[in-house]
Parts: structure tokens; sequence; C-alpha cells
């Protein structure tokens, strides 16, 4: 009755003076859904007392975040009215449909919490924290907050390079202070398996150690394993007690650790420790398994069954992509599962092992995520599916009723350039800086049916060439901060501008507690080309693609117009401006409609040997009054080799000459592959 008493009183209060501010968006991210800042502010002091009514487990994760954050508050076994947090659960908050959600009422004398769940204490916890900003001092306001989504997720490879259960532990509570509910753990690929299995000791012992540390050094070497204390060996493994360590530290923040377990691909290390459940039993030579042999199934039953005793989650990944199905269609047990069965071709035969092993998994009461390829051949009745290779996999998935976990390689790889890639350490995929991951939504063009069944969103950190900590932490942060946002803001609401801001005393925080994130205030930025259009004599002329050398499809840039646009591109040719040319190479002519006094003819190309993009080895640059005769006025040849990260180079002509039509050739150098350019500039 006190409390009832006491928050009409107060409800009054506020609104006398509400709104004096409004408008002006506090220091919290993920954004809150709905925040009203009022006059004043409550200062925490020596005799704040802290009043949690919800069960100890809840009680115990928020003072022990608030005291990791410096905060020790005198305990109340009661809510003490002034000068107090009052943090308390209730059944039905209105206008909350989560449990995870919460509201908070700041005043000068007061901070009231309350929330449907222990999570959401905990959130609301994570917010005074922000708006605390360190200094106690917590500014009066009204806050109403729900996710968006139920699953917010950060996705670390742990095979590639290993990382041990201290840092995984640190990541931890960096990402609970974002409100982030999922981590999921890659434990098993080529590169080293990561958990210890009772019943299979040679993954372990054998197929989780190697010579070389640095990943690329391995892959492209020897790619052996070495005797678990060898000398010089690296590599590591969770002990199950490390687990057990590391799914309570997660849960003590609200967070779910989800395993990953990968099947049938991504498996040489499995494959060369049991030979026998290959295709082949070839040592190193097998990365899927065999899956017309019995001997597989009681394999992945035996580990999964470990790995559900170690992980409470409901949710087991099974990985599921990128199998090259190589062996299959010549083994004997894989042809005769597939006649036994009824299986027209190697996806369905995929789609065999997938649904099987659901059916095993759902047995145990838990259920399957897959990488999208494992709608190929048949989507298991339960799956949810990670959507990875674009969006196009999560939607076919709900589509068919299924929920998807979206986590597309455009948006949400974190293992990309997060700034000019001169200016940063080497990275797998093309600029993808924080401006672009904030930029994705879920639920773009989705139908609500459809809307309902995406389950969240993921950033995924594959570590190829992320071979330390730092390193990790650095690709890490701050772009999974716009992940948090994604995951749990209202999208209507969300402005680039302000929440890079926010983002970037977010980084502040992270580098005074010790993460090694990105400087996000420092940042270079895009392409200075790409920022505004060039004007010339070629801008908005007609062109001709020679018939053996088209643009690609899936790289046209604005199409027939790219290359005179005007329009230039940027650090990434996944960014629509720059126009690919694959195996032909660049012959185009353009028309400038009259004879005209031309003094520079050139154009920009970009390397990038990762994805197999490469600069031109010779570039002709030919001149025509009728369009029969061309006479060449420069080649310029370059010795194209293979070297790390991106680069650019201007081929071009200067000098005096006439011509109405300029043709533009660009041959590919013994490596063939792509050319992309975005502009013919002439002048
Ligand atoms: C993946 O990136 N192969 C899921």
């Amino acid at each position: 009755m006190k409390r009832i008493i006491t928050g009409v009183v107060t409800l009054l209060i506020l609104c006398a003076c509400a709104h004096e501010r409004s408008g002006e968006r506090l220091n919290v991210l993920p954004q809150p859904r709905q925040i009203e800042r009022n006059n004043g502010s409550f200062t925490v002091d020596n005799v704040t007392g802290l009043y949690i009514d919800a069960l100890e487990s809840d009680k115990n994760s928020i003072t022990g975040l608030f005291k990791a954050a410096g905060f020790s508050f005198v305990p109340a076994s009661e809510d003490r009215g002034n000068n107090c947090i009052a943090m308390s659960i209730c059944k039905d908050i209105e206008g909350i449909a989560s449990p995870e959600g919460y509201t908070i009422d700041a005043t000068a004398e007061k901070i009231d919490v309350k929330a449907i769940s222990g999570a959401g204490l905990y959130y609301a916890a994570q917010t005074l924290l922000q708006l605390a900003d360190g200094n106690g001092t917590i500014p009066a306001c009204r806050i109403k907050d729900e996710p968006a989504f139920a699953y917010r997720g950060l996705m670390l490879d742990v095979s590639r390079h290993f990382f041990g259960k201290e840092f995984v532990k640190k990541q931890i509570d960096a990402i609970a202070r974002f409100k982030m509910n999922r981590l999921h753990l890659h434990l098993t690929d080529a590169a080293g398996w990561r958990i210890e299995i009772k019943k299979y000791p040679r993954l372990t012992e054998f197929a989780a150690w190697r010579k070389p540390a640095i990943w690329k050094d391995w892959w492209f070497g020897s790619r052996e394993y070495v005797e678990e204390g060898t000398e010089g060996a690296y590599g590591g493994y969770y002990t199950q007690d490390d687990i057990r360590e590391i799914v309570a530290y997660a849960a003590e923040r609200y967070i779910t650790i989800i395993p990953e377990i990968e099947m049938p691909a991504h498996s040489e290390e499995v494959l060369t420790a049991y030979p026998e459940l290959s295709c082949t039993h070839e040592l190193y030579k097998q990365a899927d398994f065999c899956i017309g042999n019995e001997k597989t199934y009681e394999f992945l039953e035996n580990v999964l069954t470990e790995v559900m005793e170690l992980f409470p989650s409901e949710y087991i990944h099974i990985g599921g992509d990128e199998a090259g199905k190589a062996s299959w269609p010549h083994c004997p047990l894989c042809q005769k599962r597939m006649k036994e069965e009824g299986l027209d071709d190697v996806n369905e035969l995929q789609s065999y092992l997938i649904q099987r092993i659901e059916k095993f998994v759902n047995s145990k009461g838990r259920q399957i995520i897959g990488w999208d390829e494992i709608l190929d051949g048949g989507l298991a009745p339960n799956a949810t599916v990670m959507s990875w290779r674009g969006t196009e996999g999560g939607i076919a998935a709900t589509e068919s009723g299924h929920k998807a976990i979206m986590t597309p390689g455009g948006y949400c790889y974190l293992d990309s350039y997060q700034d000019a890639p001169h200016t940063q350490p080497m990275a797998f995929g093309p600029y993808m800086p924080l401006e672009k991951v904030y930029s994705y939504n879920p639920t773009d063009g989705l139908k609500e049916e459809q809307a309902k069944l995406i389950y969240g969103v993921q950033g995924n950190l594959w570590v190829e060439y992320i071979p330390t900590e730092e390193l990790v932490e650095y690709m890490i942060y701050p772009r999974i901060l716009a992940i948090s946002e994604i995951g749990w803001s209202n999208p209507a609401t969300r402005n680039y501008g302000e929440f890079r801001q926010r983002a970037v005393k977010s980084v502040e925080w992270l580098k005074a507690n010790g993460y090694n994130a990105f400087d996000l205030a420092g940042e270079f930025g895009q392409r200075k080309e790409a920022l505004t259009q060039s004007e010339h004599m070629a801008k908005g002329k007609s062109v001709t693609y020679s018939a053996y050398a088209p643009f690609n499809d899936r790289y046209k840039a604005g199409g027939e117009v790219a290359l005179v646009d005007g329009i230039h591109g940027g650090w990434t040719y996944l960014d629509e401006k720059w126009q690919g040319f694959i195996k032909g190479g660049v012959d185009v002519t353009i028309d400038l409609g009259e004879e005209k006094d031309i003094n520079t003819v050139s154009a920009d190309f970009m390397q990038m040997c990762i994805p197999d993009v490469w600069f031109p080895a010779k570039v002709t640059i030919s001149l025509s009054s009728d369009s029969v005769m061309f006479k060449d006025i420069a080649t310029i040849e370059h010795n194209v080799v293979r070297d790390e990260g991106l680069s650019f180079k201007n081929y071009g002509w200067s000098g005096k000459e006439k011509g109405r039509y300029v043709r533009y050739r660009a041959e590919c150098g013994p490596q063939r592959g792509w050319l992309f350019t975005d502009e013919i500039i002439v002048k």
C-alpha cells in the first residue's frame, strides 16, 4: 500500500515537471524504447539503499553487477522510500510484452525499477549504470523499455585461433552491458576441436593442436595436427569444468551459451582423429562425415549427449554450412543410404543427416539451429535457420513457418574491415563500417507473419585472420553495439549520427575497462572519391560493352551507365558502385557524341586477392572519330602479384588528342578472376 501511495505522489510530481527537456537523448546503448527526461537527478551516496525483491540468484547477479562497477549500496530489506533504488518483479507491467522488459522511474529522491523477470531487473541495472556514467548521478527520468528481438547474439570462432575461458568471460561482461543475451561458440572446425568430450579423447589430445600458431600459416601450409604436449604445439580446448564455469558465468549475466558442433562438413580435425568416420578413411583429406556409415551417428549422438549435459541452452547449433559433398557420390555407403532412403541427390543426403540429428536433439527436449545450407535438400521440421549467405535463407525459413536468426554476411560479419583498409590490420571481409552494420533491419520487407518468426540478430566473428585477443576485441567493439541496438531498439527511431555519439561514449567505457576497442572517434572513413560525384566529358554519354566482356549481373552497379555516371566506388566492391567483370576483362566504348579535344582518360581498379579480385595486367586506351578505325593512344602494363589486403590503382593516360569514341580495354593477368572498376573519366 505504501508503495502505491508513494507512486501516486511521485507521479503527480513527475507530471508537474515532465517534458522540460524531453527529446534529449540520454546516453544509453541500446537506445531504450521510451525515455522521458525530467528535471533534477538522483545521486548515489554512501548511504543509498538497494532493495531487490526477486529470487536470490537475481539479487546476486544485480548486486554483483553494481559492485563490479564500483557501487556498494546499503542493502535494504524493504523499500525505504527515499535515497533508495528499489527493484521488484511484477507479473504484469502495462505496455511491456517481453519478459526482458523493465521500467525505471528515477526522481531526485528515489529510483523505482520494475520488471517481469530477473533479466529485466538486470537490464534496468545496466541502464542505470550507463546513466550514472561512473559518477553515481542518474538523471531524473522515466524509462519503459523492452527488446525488439528475443535473440541478440555474438558468435565467436574459437577454432581457427583458440581463446581461453577468462577471455570469454571478459567478453560476456561487455556484451551483457549492451543487453545481448546469447554467446554462440563455434567450438569445432578444421583448425582445432575445442571442447573436451570424454568418450572421444583424441579430439582434444590430438585434433586440438597444431604447429603453426597463425591460422593462415597452418592452412596454407601443412594443415597437420600434433599430439598435445608436442614442443611448440599451438591450440587448446575447454575442459568440461571450463565449460561449466563459462556457462554459469554467462547465466549470471542472463546470457545463454549456444554451442556449435559442426556437421557434416568443416570436420577435417575429427576425420583425422577418427578416420573411420569419413567416406575414404584418408587422413587429412576429408572434411565431410560419411553419411552412409552408422558410426557417424553413433559419434555425433555421443558427442551431442555430452554437449547437452554441459550446455542447458534450448538451442544446439549443428553447423551445416559449406559441405563440399565431393566423396558422397563415390562412397558405397552413402550411395546405399541414398537408395534405401529414396534420396535424389547429395543435398537430400545432407538433409537426411540433419533431420536425423534433429530427431535425436529433439528427443532430449532441445532444438537445432543450422547455417542456412540446412535448407538445401529439405529443412528439418523444427529447425531454426541462421541466415548468413545474405538474408534469403532466413526469409525462406520464415516463409515455411520456421524461425530465423539473421546474420547476413554483408552486415553482421565482424571479420571485415571496419575502416579504410590501409589504416587497419588485415581483415577477411570487405569494408563494413559501424554505419553499415547499423543500417541493417532484420525485418525489412517482411510480412507481419514472417517478421514474427525472426528470432533475432547476431554478429559473427570468424578468426582466420585474427590470432590475438587484442584483435578479437578490436573487431568486435564497437560494431557489436550496432547489433545490440538492432536487436533491442525501435527501428523507427534509429538515427546513425545520434547512435554514433553514444557508441563513441561506449568505446570510451570499453577502453577504460580494458577492452581494445577500435577508436571510433578517430575513424578515417569512406574512400574520398566515393564522397562526391565527378564531372567529366563522358558523364551521361552512351557506353557499348563488347559482347565477350559484359559486366557481371551480380556486380552490375548502375548497369549500362555505371562507368559514366560520375559515381565512384568506396572501399568495397560490394557497395553497388563498382562494376565487376569476370574472365573476359573490360572492353567498353564510350560515344562522346561529337569529336572533342581529349587530355585524360583514366579509371580506377581495386585488388583484393582473398575474394579473387585483381588488378588488370594490361590496359589499352584507343580513340576513334568514326567507331571503325581506332588508334591506340596508351598501353599500360602491370605485373599483377598476389598481396594481402586491399589496394587501388589508377590506369590512365594524359596527353593531347582528338576523338569522339573512347575505347577502354582492361585485360586480366594470369590469375584470371575478377576485375572491378567504377568510372571511366574522360577530360
Ligand atoms: C559461414 O560463414 N560459413 C557460416
